[in-house]
């Protein structure tokens, strides 16, 4: 009996441990540590599904999603956009429980604040809503950059100069990745106009994209280290991005170290294949017939082995991080009250002050004729897949009424009525809203000339909406409509004769012209698109309880066509005769103007802007100290010390330009290598700021030689409240040029 006993237990240790191992076998579940062997273990349709988005319905308003393999415990993960905040859809059948998100400001507006360390602190409670809505990676930030002032899709982006941007993106990514959620760096790259955007051909040379369209990728990639990169819609230098090999794999892997997945924008193209071989691994939003495609490519052995488990191996390494395979149990309940200061304080450290002469600050409790459509139609965000579902966006009229400033009743009903009868065409299309801005609604010369009468100042919103899929145009958007222009003249006219003064709130997604208008006003405060909580920012601004510290990201030219990238954007304006020009630029784009863009054309060639880059008042006077350099073969650093010599505690912003010997290259008069904010300073205080640039940082592209390259000789440091003010400089000698050299691949394709 015992020994039946024995055997009994025997066989069910032994019963047990055949179980063991066959459920081992059959429950064999990705983890972190065991991805070879899930590779190992994949069939190939199971690889193919993996290198393709699918359809998903875990998180309504999602762009798009990765495909589940259960088998493997490979989880189904999200994917939703940004850049302002997460775009979700807010309500759900079925529950009375609502999604909604913050808008924080807009890329623009963040770039303006020149302060990587607000952006991270913005996208640290951006991200918190990526993770508690349960979304795994935003497809964000957006950072091409600003090539033409019409782009539509500039609000989503930073900047015209590479280092800013490439910052700004980086900050933007540590931010949204501390929560243990993704960002993807989009559109990579060269995709700077809309016209035309899934097809058009973008031609630039290697000097202008390692300079400027690359550059402020590769510090976003090697500084932010994003989970994922997007490819652009449009093709560079004859090819698809999505499938030009030299810049996915070559560029991004092999000479950046980037390590993620890179996914393709929202759509098919023909030639899937060779998109994976490109290093392109994921397909999104995805369809069977690229699944079809790699399937078949696979088996004729088009697509080796290798270049298959390549990209799977990407894409099992970006899935063990998502929260999905960590089985994160979001809340749906992220702090959007908590998150609404952040986005608050976060547009009033960067509205810029462009103007002001002797105005502003206000009281806070003047009586105030607010005019403009835009005061009560508030652009908070832009349109497209930038749009973010906000349950409220604070408009200025209640923005400025709560800080206590007495608004012409009258005046206000008028465009309260305006905004609830226009005609507007606001549709849901798609997960994005296509909404329209009012125009401009009329107010008569001598309703002017009596609200002048009764109201201490005038404030006019300016409002300019863009989004994806359209390009802005120069009429009636990066000039000032009629009825604008008008108004702008009668309320200067009437408010000026009495000795009263006019303000005018640029809440724009975009630059326009100002050159031709500004004389009309006493000051001008620019919000770009401030988010859901800008309106009660710039009320702030206005009534001094903040002092402005941004600066321009981009240059504000006299002229639409001064900017040279004018003549090659598809929409060109011919001055001579008022009109629009020949449109080209359809087809293919040539970037002509090559690195001479912004102020590197700008400063350079001597030309008149209406704002400089790098341009912002503040209420407050500074004073740079002699600066301090030391360098030596692997760069410098410089120190300068920055004083508030003014009556009330304010930010500056210190921009370090550099001017280098131009060895064998063509080099603009100066270029931004760095820059520094001070803390908020006391009237009296002091602060010293250190910047670095690395060698490497100084050198500038030569074709003939695909190497990066430094000249020896006397290099100047220039340290400047904008590119045209430089307040101090210092100089330092290389003796010996360095390079370095980068593989030949982004040329023109043979095909
Ligand atoms: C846009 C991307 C966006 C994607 C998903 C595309 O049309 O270009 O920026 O992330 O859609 O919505």
């Amino acid at each position: 009996m015992k020994r039946k006993n024995n055997f009994f237990i025997l066989c069910l240790v032994c019963g047990m441990a055949v179980a063991t191992t066959v459920s081992a076998q059959v429950k064999l579940v990705l983890r972190e540590d065991n991805i070879e062997e899930i590779l190992n273990a994949m069939t190939i349709e199971e690889k193919v599904s993996l290198l393709v988005g699918g359809p998903g319905n875990l998180m309504p308003g999602a762009a798009g999603y990765t495909r589940e393999i259960e088998r493997l415990g490979i989880p189904m993960t999200v994917l939703a956009d940004g850049p302002a905040g997460l775009r979700i859809q807010p309500k759900r059948e079925g529950t009375e429980e609502t999604f909604y998100c913050t808008g924080f400001p807009t890329s623009t507006l963040l770039a303006s604040s020149w302060d990587p360390e607000l952006v991270e602190t913005v996208t640290t409670a951006m991200g918190n809503e990526v993770l508690e809505y349960g979304v795994d990676v935003l497809l964000a930030p957006g950072m091409n950059l600003h090539r033409n002032p019409l782009c539509g899709r500039n609000f989503e982006y930073y900047s015209e100069d590479p280092l800013l941007s490439g910052k700004m993106a980086a900050a933007y990514v540590r931010g949204i990745q501390k929560n243990g959620v993704g960002t993807s760096i989009k559109h990579f790259a060269a995709n700077n106009q809309e016209i035309n955007r899934l097809e058009n051909d973008a031609r630039v040379s290697n000097r202008a994209l390692s300079e400027l369209y690359l550059k402020n990728f590769e510090i976003a990639v090697k500084e932010g280290k994003p989970w994922t990169v997007m490819s652009s819609y449009n093709k560079l230098n004859g090819e698809y991005t999505q499938q030009k090999h030299g810049l996915l794999t070559t560029v991004l892997r092999g000479e950046w170290g980037f390590n993620g997945i890179v996914m393709t924008d929202w759509g098919v193209k023909d030639n899937t294949v060779k998109a994976v071989k490109a290093g392109n691994d994921l397909m999104e939003w995805g369809k069977q017939v690229e699944i079809d495609r790699i399937l078949a490519a696979v088996n004729s052995g088009e697509i080796s082995q290798e270049e298959l488990d390549r990209n799977v191996r990407n894409m099992l390494n970006y899935i063990v991080k998502t929260p999905h395979f960590r089985h994160y149990n979001y809340s749906n309940k992220p702090d959007l009250k908590a998150h609404a200061e952040v986005a608050r304080k976060a547009a009033e450290e960067s509205i810029i002050l462009l103007k002001n002469e002797g105005t502003l600050p206000l009281n806070g409790n003047e009586k105030v004729a607010l005019y403009g459509i835009s005061s009560v139609d508030f652009v908070g965000i832009g349109t497209g897949s930038g749009w973010v579902n906000t349950e409220h966006i604070a408009n200025m009229q209640e923005a400025m009424t709560e800080v206590g400033f007495i608004l012409d009743e009258n005046l206000a009903e008028y465009y309260r009525l305006c905004y609830a009868t226009q005609n507007t065409t606001e549709k849901m299309n798609g997960n994005s809203i296509d909404k329209r801005h009012r125009p401009e609604s009329s107010v008569t010369a001598q309703a002017i000339e009596r609200q002048a009468a009764t109201n201490d100042v005038a404030v006019f919103v300016l409002g300019r909406v863009a989004g994806e899929g359209a390009d802005r145009v120069v009429p009636d958007d990066f000039e000032l409509s009629a009825i604008e222009r008008e108004m702008l003249q009668n309320i200067s006219m009437s408010y000026h004769k009495l000795g009263k003064k006019v303000v005018v709130v640029l809440n724009i997604v975009g630059v326009i012209e100002t050159a031709s208008w500004k004389h009309l006003v006493d000051a001008i405060v620019l919000s770009w698109a401030p988010g859901q909580e800008g309106a009660y920012a710039v009320s702030n601004v206005l009534c001094g309880k903040v002092n402005p510290s941004g600066k321009l990201p981009m240059t504000f030219p006299i002229n639409y066509m001064d900017s040279p990238s004018s003549k090659n954007f598809p929409y060109t304006w011919d001055m001579t005769k008022g009109r629009r020009g020949e449109r080209k630029n359809v087809d293919f784009t040539d970037y002509a103007e090559d690195i001479w863009v912004g102020y590197r054309y700008f400063q350079t060639n001597d030309v008149e802007v209406s704002y400089p880059f790098g341009y912002g008042l503040s209420y407050t006077t500074f004073a740079y100290s002699k600066p301090t350099l030391k360098a030596n073969v692997d760069g410098f650093t410089a120190t300068i010390t920055v004083k508030n010599t003014g009556k009330v505690a304010g930010r500056e912003v210190v921009e370090l330009y550099v001017s280098a010997p131009s060895g064998n290259l063509e080099k603009p008069t100066r270029e931004l290598k760095a820059f520094a904010k001070t803390k908020l300073l006391a009237p009296g205080e002091s602060e010293t700021l250190t910047m670095k640039v690395s060698a490497y940082e100084l050198a500038s592209f030569n074709e003939a030689t695909s190497s990066w390259e430094t000249a020896a000789g006397t290099y100047q440091v220039l340290f400047g409240a904008s590119v045209e003010d430089i307040r101090a400089t210092a100089s330092f000698r290389l003796g010996k040029a360095q390079a370095w050299k980068v593989q030949d691949v982004l040329g023109m394709s043979e095909e």
